[in-house]
């Protein structure tokens, strides 16, 4: 490891205490020249870092910049140094985490980019994602035997990001199936499933988990169409201090995304998240629209969403709706409107 992410790595450790340049120096085994060279590279990256007379160097308790070393102290999993990647941009974390994947990356790998420039969202749309503001990650799961298996994690994943959100925060978010996840009416977090396929054999080899979090992305950024629907767990970061409690970074809350997904996911068989998933479902006994999808009679034309009751979620995850007519069927995937 460079000189630099040592630095950056003890700071994260002791974030918001004092730590001199000798002792750095030393338990480095470098000159203090090395140190105060680690300290001015970091801070050109944005780090925020206060060099205190007669004391030494402190990560401030606000600083918000993502890395390795930042998320690594908030892990359960042991051994995770060589499985979290975090870049400056990407197209789309799912996207480098797909060829991760097929390059033989190892289940549990994680991709995070402070900033997308494609983001990827459901049904071929796009995932808003500027620089700084927002949480953008990618989990690379291994789905096991069962391929049913693929549809159940979509599910427990939204029950990971609220149950992550609420422990770090203290914040109680509620699910819109089937995996978007709302604070105060708003739209904080979308979650994209995509399978990885092997070429010869057609089948699913690995899953890829997107999380998409807006953080404290400001609501004036929101572009015009996601205005209404948009919100974001925090506004600024006056609001973290609002909560009277530590300021909370966005490592923590990625490290404590991991955490959770990675538990969740070695008991997804035993469906014990589903009850979870319910109590936090906000379409439950509600009226509904189900959008339809455009299928090849319908042509251009979009076909009118259907009404119905939101009756149960079932083991699997699906939606079970009752008709106007009195039938009921299970929805699978697809999108509802309240
Ligand atoms: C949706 O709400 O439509 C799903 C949005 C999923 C966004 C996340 S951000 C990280 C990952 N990378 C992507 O390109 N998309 C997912």
């Amino acid at each position: 490891m460079s000189t630099k992410l040592s630095v950056l790595k003890i700071l994260e450790e002791k974030k918001g205490q004092t730590i001199s340049g000798e002792e750095l120096a030393n338990h480095l085994e470098v000159s203090r020249a090395a140190i105060w060279k680690a300290i001015k590279e970091l801070r050109k990256e944005g780090y925020a870092i206060d060099a205190i007379t007669n004391k030494g160097y402190c990560l401030t308790e606000d600083n918000d910049r993502i890395s390795v070393q930042g998320i690594l102290p908030h892990l359960q999993s042991a051994n995770m140094e060589e499985k979290v990647f975090v870049y400056k941009l990407l197209e789309s974390t799912n996207l480098t985490a797909k060829k991760m994947a097929l390059d033989g990356a190892a289940p549990g790998t994680v991709v995070i980019a402070e900033e997308q420039s494609k983001g990827r969202g459901r049904m071929g749309r796009s995932f808003y994602s500027p620089a700084d503001s927002g949480i953008y990650m990618s989990l690379i799961l291994k789905p096991g035997f069962d391929v049913a298996k693929s549809v159940l994690i979509t599910t427990a994943a939204s029950v990971a990001v609220c149950k992550a959100i609420e422990k770090v925060t203290g914040i109680r978010c509620e699910i819109k199936w089937v995996n978007d996840i709302y604070m105060k009416g708003k739209k904080i977090c979308g979650i994209l499933t995509e399978a990885v396929t092997d070429f010869e054999s057609g089948h699913i080899e690995h899953i890829i988990l997107g999380i998409g979090i807006n953080f404290t992305t400001a609501k004036v950024s929101f572009p015009e169409e996601l205005k209404d629907i948009a919100g974001s767990l925090f506004h600024k970061t006056e609001d973290l201090k609002k909560t009277g409690t530590k300021q909370i970074s966005r490592n923590q809350l990625i490290a404590e995304v991991i955490n959770e997904v990675l538990s969740i996911h070695q008991d997804l068989e035993s469906r014990s998240f589903i009850p979870e998933y319910k109590e936090r479902s906000f379409v439950l006994g509600k009226e509904i629209n189900i959008m339809q999808r455009i299928s090849s009679s319908s042509g251009s034309d979009v076909p009118p969403p259907v009404p119905a009751t939101a009756v149960d979620i079932d083991s699997d995850g699906g939606l079970v709706v009752r008709y106007e007519d009195g039938s009921t069927d299970t929805l699978n995937s697809g999108e509802i409107s309240i």
